[in-house]
């Protein structure tokens, strides 16, 4: 009978700590991920000035070392392997794919030039091998952020840090040489709800008002409460956001050289542009709040106003796609699943197929909500296995999976091809007292990843 063989597809936190569940439980895990780097968003989200955060690696790279763990890079489901031959070689299958697409806003200008989704940004700065190509339009004085989540926060940090102190960090090469040169000086953030319904997190806030070249400014009116906000009372969270913003909205301005200005009760309309078809401006209208169905709704007030930038970036949220012939929730952008378990469009569980973190549960949490995220999809890995249907046809022999791969993807890079794009990676950091310098090319990271296999055989 022997350990069931899973593969993991998707090597963000969710798919690790699937991993390691699992590992744990007696199975032997293949984790395959599209690009030839492992960590999903931990490496291409997370803002590079939170290398604290970023250091959550340390763990899944604890998970890697277990001998019955095995890492495939730059293997896409849907291109390369398709869902049929996966279920032909292993017991169960797990889609970790994370969510990455963006969320529009579906108004006039959304398309012109200087405008684009914070998830483009996100992944340019991040190194993000699809993105590296990227421009962004930093020659005018204002930028507007649309949204009040985190990734609206450290969109707007990493446009107002000053080059010395990204200069420390593991943003891409290309966008520290972009942002350096970067004219832009104040970052307007639009919350189309009000400061008690911002969906940003305190720490996140705080770490606004210790900038060391830009002032927030929050206007005290716009932190008036409602009667339908002065519900925050309950809600201690939302009454210290409140205590934060009351606090930037007194403060004296310091006259730093740039400003993130948050802004409340404001919806985009429009994304106004000039004869070029450039980002001239954003319309918004101003909004009260309304309650349908228990939610605190913006409605628009019928006033307003047009702000004058040369860059908009919407921060609305990532999306989930559908992926090959899986059953896909539209509504939710997620694969349609109960607790984690895939299911047919009519709710009938699929066997052997499964689901975890962001494409089972949609963009929101963060690193650690995968790690309770995975243990309810693991729970039912292991029910199955112990109701005997977790057993596929799957060849007897572990490498028939591992060769397969091989042939069918000529740049496949393993953990030690990884490892050697890291050591690269850290040591060209060193050098400039950076935690590495990262390699944006595919095809530098094939070639460092290959010369370390190499390297290996010769020994
Ligand atoms: C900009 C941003 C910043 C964030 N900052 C923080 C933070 O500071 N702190 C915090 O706790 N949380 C943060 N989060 C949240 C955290 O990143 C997520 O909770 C977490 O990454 C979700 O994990 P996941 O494994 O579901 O998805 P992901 O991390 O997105 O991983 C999915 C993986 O699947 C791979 N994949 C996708 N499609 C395919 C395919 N077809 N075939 C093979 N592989 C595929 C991708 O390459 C990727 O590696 C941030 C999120 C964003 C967007
Ligand atoms: N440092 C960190 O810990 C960190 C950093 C980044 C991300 N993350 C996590 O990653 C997850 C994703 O973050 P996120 O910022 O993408 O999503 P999010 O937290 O869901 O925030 C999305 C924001 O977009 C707004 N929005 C949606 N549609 C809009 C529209 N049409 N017009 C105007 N505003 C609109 C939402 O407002 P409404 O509330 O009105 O819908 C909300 O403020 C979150 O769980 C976040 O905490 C964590």
């Amino acid at each position: 009978v022997g350990s069931p063989r899973i593969a993991i597809i998707g090597a963000g936190p969710s798919g690790f700590y699937a991993a390691d569940q699992l590992l744990k439980q007696g199975a032997e895990i293949d984790l395959v991920d599209a690009l030839p780097t492992p960590f999903g968003l931990v490496r291409t989200g997370v803002a590079p000035d939170h290398p604290k955060i970023k250091s959550v690696t340390r763990i899944y790279e604890r998970t890697a070392t277990h001998e019955a763990f095995r890492f495939f890079g730059g293997v896409r489901l849907g291109a390369d392997v398709s869902r049929q031959e996966l279920l032909d070689r292993y017991d169960g299958v797990i889609y970790a794919l994370g969510a990455s697409a963006d969320r529009r806003l579906e108004i006039a200008g959304e398309d012109l030039a200087g405008s684009h989704a914070a998830t483009e940004f996100v992944a340019w700065y991040n190194g993000h091998p699809d993105f590296a190509d990227r421009t962004f339009d930093l020659s005018r004085r204002r930028a507007v952020v649309v949204g009040n989540g985190n990734v609206a926060l450290d969109v707007a940090r990493m446009l107002a840090l000053d080059p010395d102190e990204l200069a420390g960090t593991d943003t891409a090469d290309h966008a520290l040489a972009a942002l350096s040169g970067s004219r832009v000086e104040e970052i307007v953030v639009l919350g189309r709800r009000g400061a008690a319904q911002a969906a940003f997190t305190n720490p996140e806030l705080l770490e606004l008002g210790e900038m060391s070249r830009a002032d927030v400014v929050v206007a005290a009116e716009d932190l008036e409460l409602d009667p339908l906000s002065a519900l925050v009372e309950d809600d201690a969270g939302a009454r210290r956001r409140l205590e934060i913003l009351r606090d930037y909205a007194a403060r004296e301005r310091t006259g730093r050289s740039h400003r993130i200005v948050l802004r409340f009760l404001c919806s985009p309309v429009a994304i106004l542009g000039d004869a070029a078809g450039r980002v001239s401006g954003i319309r918004v209208a101003r909004n009260r709040l309304e309650i349908e169905r228990g939610r605190v709704r913006a409605v628009a007030t019928g006033v307003e106003e047009d702000i004058e930038c040369g860059l908009v970036l919407r921060a609305v949220g990532y999306r989930g796609e559908p992926l090959a012939d899986l059953p896909f929730d539209a509504t939710r952008g997620v694969i349609a699943n109960r607790d984690g378990r895939v299911v047919s469009d009519d709710g009938v569980p699929l066997p052997r197929e499964y689901v975890v973190g962001w494409i089972k549960r949609g963009p929101t949490g963060v690193i650690g909500t995968n790690k309770k995220d995975a243990a309810e999809t693991v729970a039912c890995v292991l029910a199955d296995l112990n109701a005997g249907i977790l057993r596929g046809p799957r060849p007897t022999h572990r490498d028939t999976a591992s060769q397969w791969l091989r042939e069918r993807v000529p740049h496949l890079v393993e953990w030690a091809g990884w490892q050697a794009i890291d050591v690269h990676e850290r040591l060209a950091g060193e050098a400039s007292g950076r935690p590495r310098v990262k390699l944006v090319r595919v095809g530098d990271m094939h070639e460092v990843s290959s010369a370390r296999a190499v390297d290996a055989q010769a020994r």
